[in-house]
């Protein structure tokens, strides 16, 4: 297979937040997966475990979307300040109906972000809130005027206002978040919006509900209206897309056991990602031709059973190579839209859907996506630069994509990477990587491997984990250089070129 990187021609930012992430009030992922508390025998800073604190910083992790998901439409932030005895108790009727202390809020959030020095993207309510709820909201958050709500801040510890880039205005409007029309959110959105304020003279990018998708409804009737109506409005426009192997929601199948038929369909169906972001971006492109709203698939990843014997309401899963193929090809796919998709958030952080960590106890483990993640980390804040393959496609029913997936980006030191994931599962991969016009000086890649089914679990932790990849062979001549190599089949490839 021929893969052509031209670092000349440039095609624009990869913004940070394409590598971001979502934690909701779900399962473990707030409690006993970041947040501990500070009685905890678990090591912790402020109540946040240090082990996830320190994976997360490795990751690079750049953005971290909070509270929701459909639990930010029941969500009332000020349940969830001052001291800790007087916080109200509520029950989290999303996820497992549970008793939600409210131990966890807006200071221990922000808390968070800092610890991991990611920006905070906070979801407002508009589903079981009001106008004025949401405003006092970013006035407590980012306000450094005196008024009662600031005094309030004050009084709970807090003096400066936070910096809180990006706020989200409703979750899944259609749907959990209040099912409404695109109409109806249109107009609801224009009203909201209008009172998130420039209280400190900043205001936060406001982020629209999107549509919600899935190849058999990919829902574009939302994204007109939405433009069509609100653009002038909003920053950003979310999209949401969930990979599910069965026909409907109930019936996912196992995360872990799986044949090579159902891997297929997981991962062309992963694919389809890229049909909704150009099909979503053009009509996009109708009504904001520069790209200045963004694309913000802030909820996308693998969605199976739970993992036997745990709590259905809590949608804790496992993690296998499978997932990292979908993480890689999904990540390729962002950056090569990186015009239009601005931010992305992979759901979610811990213990949750297609996490990057799970915990037991004091245990922590890093799955096989977490290595995607931190592979790729490089693409973070660097140029997209064009690049093509001859890739063979992977079909399942009426849908496919290349089996090889790639991305390559120039960073301000002029060092190119790389990302190239072979989705086969039985299939090898041959690759001529072809660097046009820009001569190497010198290479070094890692590359992660295994079975289909290969993931790390808490008697084996590493089994599935990157290591150095050496087998490739280089020439240059004076149009450029070549490296050429194989890829084993399920692997995902990060190279750097110098
Ligand atoms: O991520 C789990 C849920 O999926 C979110 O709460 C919701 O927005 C989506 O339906």
């Amino acid at each position: 297979m021929r893969l052509i990187v031209a670092p000349q021609i440039r095609k624009g930012l990869i913004r940070p937040e394409i590598y971001g992430n979502f934690s909701e009030h779900l399962g473990r992922c707030i409690y006993n997966g970041v947040f501990v508390g500070k009685d905890s025998p678990i090591p912790n800073v402020n109540g946040m475990r240090k082990d996830v604190v320190d994976a997360l910083k490795k990751m690079k992790l750049p953005v971290l979307r909070w509270p929701g998901g459909c639990f930010a439409d029941e969500y009332h932030w000020k349940d969830g300040i001052g001291p800790l005895s007087q916080r109200k108790k509520m029950v989290n009727t999303n996820w497992g109906g549970v008793t939600e202390d409210n131990s966890f809020g807006t200071h221990e959030f922000l808390e968070l972000c800092r610890q991991i020095g990611c920006k905070p993207y906070i979801n407002g309510n508009v589903g079981s809130g009001t106008v004025q709820e949401m405003s006092e909201w970013v006035e407590y958050l980012t306000s450094p005027s005196i008024s009662p709500v600031t005094d309030l801040r004050k009084a709970n510890g807090q003096d400066e206002p936070w910096d809180v880039p990006y706020f989200g205005v409703g979750n899944e409007s259609w749907g959990c978040g209040g099912n409404m029309t695109a109409e109806q959110y249109a107009g609801e959105y224009r009203r909201y919006q209008t009172f998130v304020r420039a209280f400190g003279g900043k205001r936060p990018a406001c982020i629209a509900c999107g549509p919600g998708t899935n190849p058999e409804d990919p829902n574009y009737h939302w994204t007109h209206v939405l433009m069509k109506q609100a653009a002038r409005y909003m920053d950003g426009l979310s999209m949401h897309y969930y990979t599910t192997i069965g026909d409907d929601w109930d019936q996912k199948g196992s995360a872990t056991d799986f044949d090579k038929e159902i891997y297929n369909t997981t991962i062309v169906r992963a694919g389809f990602i890229e049909t909704l972001v150009r099909n979503h971006g053009a009509i996009m492109d109708l009504y904001d031709p520069d790209a200045s709203i963004g694309l913000v698939v802030d909820e996308w990843g693998t969605w199976y059973d739970v993992e036997p014997g745990t709590n259905p309401g809590f949608l804790y899963m496992q993690d296998t190579m499978r997932d990292a193929i979908v993480a890689a090809l999904t990540l390729n796919v962002f950056n090569r839209h990186c015009r239009r998709v601005h931010m992305a958030n992979i759901a979610q952080l811990i213990n949750v859907l297609q996490a990057v960590i799970l915990t037991e106890g004091n245990q922590m483990l890093l799955t096989p996506t977490y290595h995607v993640f931190e592979m790729y980390k490089e693409h973070q804040g660097a140029e997209l630069v064009a690049s093509d393959i001859n890739s063979p496609d992977m079909v399942s029913g009426d849908l496919s994509t290349p089996m090889v997936s790639q991305s390559a980006s120039i960073d301000k030191d002029g060092i190119i990477t790389v990302t190239i994931a072979n989705c086969s599962a039985d299939e090898s991969a041959p690759i001529e990587l072809r660097l046009d016009g820009v001569r190497m000086s010198s290479a070094s890649a890692r590359i992660l491997t295994g079975d289909i089914h290969a993931k790390n679990d808490f008697d084996a932790p590493e089994a599935v984990r990157p290591s150095e990849f050496c087998a490739y062979t280089s020439k240059t001549d004076d149009n450029g250089s070549e490296l050429r190599f194989t890829l084993p089949p399920c692997s995902v490839l990060s190279m750097r070129i110098r």
